[in-house]
């Protein structure tokens, strides 16, 4: 099949250490944060076996039966409270009948939760992996992410210190293939044109293709290539509102895979990085580079929310950028949360000035 892949640069982590080659990587972080705001990433340290390791344990726990799916799902209460570990399970309310989440929290305040029987005696493993795309891969990333801002390391360090955002996790996820009537229904989409909400999000590539990413400079959604054993990065809102609009959210969206795929499960894993949860989301201040280009003034003046308000606000769809534009009109657009605090006064702030095909 004849696809259109987006072309993305890629950030080799063996030159972090060199502080020449160190500088060619903010350079090319800076160029791919600017462009697609996708990339890939190299040399991240996590070894094949390893990779596989994770996948084969996440095709595990995504091939659990829904019964026993039930016994590890999220509550309610705890969800409401963004305590967000453990499974969604596909048909829930509110959810995409095929596709499965499972949840694993890197600083969660229950010590010892229980997890699948399957998952259980390789927790060490999936620790370390959890840990090191935190404090290798991601710690390179907001290094290199002070460098592209001229700010010094410990501002931007400070702002995402381990152990203080809540909410950052690690995820399996499963989407399993549609029926016919599905793919008509959901028209073909996994997950309509959206943008994540936290820092980074660092996916773990996959041999089925359903990934697209919104091309600014054609207004068109376009694949996103498979790299065996490569981390795929994208930016979230958060690291949006902390650079001022520098570093754009990336509009993205699932389909359902190619005709030669559409009857696998595709399994997926996930980190998602977030703010400290009591961190300002304002501009990251002092940075010159914010300063020259005018951008160090907060996205919306009327509110200045905490990492943890900001995540809440997203919940009742502030910033919600509506790039789902195969959406059928006239379809009802009714928000699933309740928009009875003081986030209903939250306006939708959308920061984008491309025009989409
Ligand atoms: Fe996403």
């Amino acid at each position: 099949m004849n696809m259109d892949y987006i072309a993305l640069e890629n950030l080799d982590l063996s030159k972090f250490d060199d502080p020449v080659t160190r500088k060619e990587l903010a350079n090319k972080f800076f160029k791919a944060l600017t462009g697609t705001g996708f990339f890939t990433v190299s040399n991240h340290g996590i070894t094949n076996e390893q990779w596989d390791q994770q996948m084969d344990l996440a095709h595990a726990v995504m091939t659990m039966t829904p019964e026993e799916k039930k016994v590890y799902e999220v509550s309610y209460e705890d969800d409401k409270k963004g305590v967000y570990c453990g499974f969604k399970i596909a048909g829930g309310p509110g959810y995409h009948p095929k596709v499965d989440f499972y949840n694993m929290l890197l600083n969660d305040k229950v010590v010892d939760r229980e997890v699948p029987p399957i998952l259980k005696p390789y927790m060490p493993e999936t620790r370390h992996i959890m840990d090191h795309v935190r404090d290798v891969v991601h710690y390179k990333l907001l290094v290199l992410l002070a460098m592209s801002l001229e700010l010094p390391e410990k501002d931007v360090l400070s702002s995402h210190l381990p152990g203080a955002a809540s909410s950052e996790y690690y995820r399996f996820s499963g989407y399993a293939p549609l029926t016919a009537e599905e793919k008509v229904k959901s028209r073909g989409l996994f997950m309509p044109g959206h943008a994540d909400w936290g820092t980074f999000s660092i996916l773990f590539s996959q041999t089925i293709a359903a990934l697209q990413v919104l091309d600014y400079q054609t207004g068109s959604f376009k694949w996103v290539e498979h790299v065996p054993y490569a981390l795929i990065v994208n930016i979230g809102q958060g690291l949006e509102v902390l650079t001022g609009g520098l570093y754009k959210a990336t509009i993205h969206r699932v389909l359902t895979p190619p005709a030669d795929q559409a009857h696998e499960l595709r399994v997926g894993l996930f980190y998602f990085s977030r703010a400290n949860d009591d961190y300002l989301m304002l501009p990251m201040a002092g940075s010159p580079v914010l300063k020259r280009l005018g951008l160090d003034k907060p996205l919306d003046p009327d509110n200045t929310f905490t990492a943890t308000e900001f995540l809440e606000a997203k919940k009742h769809g502030y910033m919600k950028p509506d790039f789902d534009h195969d959406k059928p009109k006239g379809e009802n657009h009714a928000d699933m949360f309740r928009a009875d605090d003081r986030y209903e006064v939250a306006k939708p702030l959308v920061s984008y000035d491309i025009k989409v095909q």
